[in-house]
């Protein structure tokens, strides 16, 4: 009868689900730390507002989560890590030590896109205060002055 066929369907839902996860976690998510080229010298006070709220995606010295070891999350944080590094990596500085980078960095985190907002529900800590965003204002505007 109709009925107990799609009971006999619905019975394999959740094992299907489990061997799709299952299946999942063997595809390769590459979680990688290549060496730090030449890194970020900037003021100590800068620097620590980087490595603090960046640097898991835009350096080499990516802390790989727990859950970056679990498909499909490892997916998502994989691929941040990749574009973040893409657009700038603080492991390579002198690539992209220049006015125009600074000006990016301070309209990014100024606006609220960076740190990403999805990032900032796990890593409360990578918030950024007021306080941070006036020094990195600074910074931009004159990057050997003061701090
Ligand atoms: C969770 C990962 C993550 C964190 C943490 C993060 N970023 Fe990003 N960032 C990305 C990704 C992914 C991109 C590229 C895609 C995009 O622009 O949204 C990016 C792009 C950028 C860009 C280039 C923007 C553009 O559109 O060209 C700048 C500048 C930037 N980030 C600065 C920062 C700064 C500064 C911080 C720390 C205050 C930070 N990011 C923290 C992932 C991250």
């Amino acid at each position: 009868m109709n009925r107990t066929r799609r009971r006999s369907w619905k019975k394999w839902i959740i094992p299907a689900v489990l061997l799709a996860l299952g299946l999942a976690q063997l595809v390769p998510v590459s979680r990688t730390n290549p060496p730090v080229k030449a890194s970020f010298e900037g003021p100590i006070a800068v620097r620590e507002i980087f490595q603090r709220s960046c640097y898991d995606c835009h350096s080499n010295q990516t802390q790989w989560p727990w859950y970056s070891y679990v498909a499909p999350a490892s997916w998502l944080v994989a691929d941040h890590v990749e574009e973040g590094r893409e657009e700038l990596n603080f492991s390579n500085w002198p690539a992209y030590d220049d006015s125009s980078m600074r000006e990016e960095i301070v309209e990014e985190t100024t606006e609220g896109e960076m740190p990403m907002p999805s990032y900032l529900l796990i890593h409360r800590k990578a918030r950024l205060s007021s306080e941070d965003l006036a020094v990195l204002r600074q910074w931009a505007d004159a990057p050997t002055e003061g701090l």
